[in-house]
Order: C-alpha cells, then sequence, then structure tokens
C-alpha cells in the first residue's frame, strides 16, 4: 500500500475515534478496532472509503492475530502506527471492588496491550520509521487513588513503553504514549463505581463530576489527544501529557513522592500518617 496505515483499539468512541477520523482525514489508512458494534458502524459510515471496521476484543489473543492479518492483507503488510487504545475503568476504594471487576480493568487495560503490541511488532519490524504508541494515563504519574487498578495497568503500559522504547530501536521502530488527563468521552460516564462490594448507581459521570474550569484537570476535548497522535507519529518524544500541564505531577512526584502522597492524604479528608 502507498499510504501510510495506522491500527485503532477503542476505534469507535472517544479518543480512539478522534485519532480514526483526524488520521482519515490527513489520507492515512485506517484500521478501526472495537467491541462496541454500533460505534464501529457508524464510524464506517462516516469514514467511507480507505478504512476497515472490524470487532475485536483486545483482551483476546488469538482474535487480534487474526484481525491483524487481515489487516496486513489490505495494507500490503503495511503498519506505520499501531495505536492499543481501548480502556476500561472501576472505580471505588480497592478493598470495596469485586475482584472480578479488578481483572476486567487488567485484562483490558494490560493484557490487551500486551496482546496489540505483541501482534503488532512483525509489521512495524517491516514498515520504516513506524511507531508503536499507547494510552496511559496521568493516573499514571502518582497512582490516583479511588482508581488504584485502573491506575496500576497505566504505570505498566508507561513503563512498558520505556523499555521497548529502548527494545524496539533494534528495528528502529519507536515507542511512545499518551498521559491524558480528564478527557470528554463516555468513560467518565460508563466507569461503574463500587461501595462496600456494591455497584452504586450514578446519574451522570462517575468520573469528573466535580472537574474544574482551569488547571490540569479541566475538561479537555478527545479531538486533543488524536493532536497528541499526529504529532507523536512525527516526533521522536516518549511521554505525551494532555494537556501538557499534567507533567507538573511526575516533576513534583520525582521532587518527593511522600510530599505528593500527604497532600492527597489530606485532600481525601484522611489523616496523615506520622
Ligand atoms: N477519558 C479520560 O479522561 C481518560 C483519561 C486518561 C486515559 N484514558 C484512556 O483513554 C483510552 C480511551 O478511552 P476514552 O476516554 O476514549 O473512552 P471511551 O469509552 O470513549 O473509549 C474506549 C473504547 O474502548 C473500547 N473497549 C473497551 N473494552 C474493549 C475491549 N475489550 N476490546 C476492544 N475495545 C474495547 C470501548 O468499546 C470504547 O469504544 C482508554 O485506555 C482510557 O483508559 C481516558
Amino acid at each position: 500500500m502507498d499510504t501510510k496505515t495506522i491500527f485503532v483499539t477503542g476505534a469507535a468512541s472517544g479518543m480512539g475515534r478522534s485519532t480514526a477520523q483526524l488520521f482519515h482525514r490527513e489520507g492515512w489508512f485506517v484500521g478501526a478496532f472495537d467491541v462496541n458494534e454500533s460505534g464501529l458502524q457508524s464510524l464506517e459510515e462516516e469514514l467511507g472509503e480507505n478504512c476497515q471496521t472490524a470487532l475485536l476484543d483486545v483482551t483476546d489473543k488469538s482474535a487480534f492475530d487474526q484481525a491483524m492479518a487481515a489487516f496486513s492483507e489490505v495494507t500490503g503488510g503495511r503498519l506505520d502506527l499501531m495505536y492499543n487504545n481501548a480502556g476500561i475503568g472501576v472505580a471505588g476504594w480497592f478493598d470495596e471492588t469485586p475482584f472480578d471487576k479488578i481483572m476486567e480493568v487488567v485484562n483490558v487495560n494490560f493484557i490487551g496491550v500486551l496482546n496489540g503490541i505483541h501482534t503488532a511488532i512483525p509489521l512495524l519490524k517491516e514498515t520504516p520509521g513506524s511507531l508503536c504508541f499507547t494510552t496511559s494515563s496521568s493516573a499514571a504519574t502518582f497512582g490516583a487513588p479511588g482508581l488504584a487498578v485502573y491506575a496500576a495497568t497505566k504505570h505498566a503500559v508507561k513503563g512498558l513503553t520505556e523499555a521497548l522504547s529502548v527494545e524496539l530501536a533494534r528495528f528502529g521502530v519507536r515507542a511512545a504514549d499518551v498521559l491524558p488527563g480528564l478527557i470528554d468521552t463516555p468513560i467518565l460516564r460508563e466507569t461503574p463505581r463500587y461501595l462496600n462490594g456494591e455497584l452504586v448507581q450514578v446519574d451522570g459521570r462517575t468520573i469528573g463530576e466535580d472537574a474544574p474550569n482551569e488547571g490540569m484537570f479541566r475538561m479537555t476535548p478527545p479531538e486533543e489527544v488524536a493532536k497528541c497522535v499526529w504529532e507523536a507519529y512525527h516526533s521522536n518524544k516518549l511521554h505525551w501529557y494532555v494537556p501538557p500541564e499534567i507533567v507538573e505531577i511526575d516533576n513534583a512526584k520525582a521532587a518527593s513522592p511522600e510530599a505528593v502522597r500527604d497532600a492527597r492524604i489530606t485532600a481525601s479528608g484522611f489523616k496523615v500518617i506520622e
């Protein structure tokens, strides 16, 4: 294939969808994969030609192998940008969250990314200038209380990206990730919240319902993340923060993790342990 190609997971909605739209507008061939059939259908109708959409559960490695083979068949083995973006959340204190819900998050957010990258590497190796890109989170700066397992999976993705940014240099393949703050997408409404092991019904957003109008946790449109994926392909930067001020948490943690921890304990209304 003469045009560049991108493979996006979680492409039916939110930042994956915005990224698929942007790259398609720029003339790239877009492979869009998700478990959301109606979202994929409307995306396909919107994009028209020069795209391939298909159902894919990222937790299923053999399904991933098949999806990548079908994509490769169409692109002639070309994969310029692998975007592992699909993700889910679960909110509530770790000890009050049912264990099967915890494992769902681990499976989609971490195992799904391992599946995606492992499946993509043979094509990335064969495509000069390619990029392996993943959605981490601001929850991977200082672990977010109330989103502990989500934060852990996003730290895992960030660590994996750093390691692979070195390993994949053997093949001239770059690896990078994005750490978004609060992005205005359905995940903020759909993330379940648990209290004492019970699902809490929330009307509206379960996350970010009290987002400030300014500052690093202002509500940001998903198009900003799409622009960042575009810039990332044209750059050699490792971690992308959206909005950029999110980096300040990583900087503060590097200076004093205990100070960041104690500020969060106080902000949560708990007593700092002396
Ligand atoms: N919205 C935010 O504030 C925010 C902040 C930081 C990181 N993130 C991360 O951004 C990524 C994209 O989320 P979003 O905010 O666009 O939310 P979203 O809910 O709009 O999009 C996530 C997509 O992933 C898909 N998905 C879920 N499980 C899947 C599976 N097993 N296989 C394939 N697809 C699956 C969903 O169907 C959905 O289309 C996620 O990894 C999320 O954790 C979101």
